[in-house]
């Protein structure tokens, strides 16, 4: 398993996968791995060539009151795990956004309802971090949880609409 930090790197690396005719599968989390998370990687891994898994804990998705700062963390546990699944590539970066990042990605319909009353802005920073990922790893295939059902239909509706020609799959 290779562990990549740098966006630049990874991107690169990913593009040379893509010319080399490989499917890529990705999973992007925020860390702190779970049994929930494995299934959705052997998911993704019986169905690429090419496995890759972000932790990244994306600050844009956290409200006022919601802890930024002690969420869990666990790299070495992550990255043993990973491991174990037989991920190709970790991407542990430890910034993801240029420091005058100024893009956001908001999916406005879908977002207004449900969890989106409560939580305002947290699906723009969902939708913006997993933009950005999806524009570094150009994945052929991502795998997110049915838990996060709504979360799962925003960015299918985000794929749709910005024809990133990407398998959004929900499992278990
Ligand atoms: O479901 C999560 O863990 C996060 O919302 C995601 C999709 C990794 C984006 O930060």
């Amino acid at each position: 398993m290779d562990t990549v930090v740098d966006p630049d790197a990874l991107h690169q690396g990913m593009c040379k996968l893509r010319v080399e005719g490989k499917r890529i599968g990705f999973v992007p989390t925020m860390g702190f791995l779970h049994e929930g998370h494995l299934s959705l990687m052997r998911h993704a891994r019986s169905q690429c060539d090419h496995l890759v898994v972000s932790i990244y804990v994306n600050p844009l998705q956290f409200g006022p009151g919601e802890d930024l700062d002690t969420y869990p963390r666990d790299h070495d546990g992550d990255a043993r795990k990973c491991a174990a699944e037989t991920v190709d590539t970790l991407f542990l970066p430890p910034q993801l956004y240029h420091p005058d990042h100024s893009t956001s990605v908001s999916v406005a319909e879908l977002t207004r309802r449900l969890c989106g009353e409560s939580r305002v802005g947290h699906f723009d920073g969902v939708t913006t971090v997993v933009a950005r990922l999806f524009g570094l790893v150009q994945p052929n295939i991502a795998v997110f949880g049915e838990k996060d059902y709504q979360q799962l239909a925003v960015i299918q509706r985000m794929v749709r609409d910005l024809s990133m020609n990407i398998e959004v799959v929900g499992a278990p």
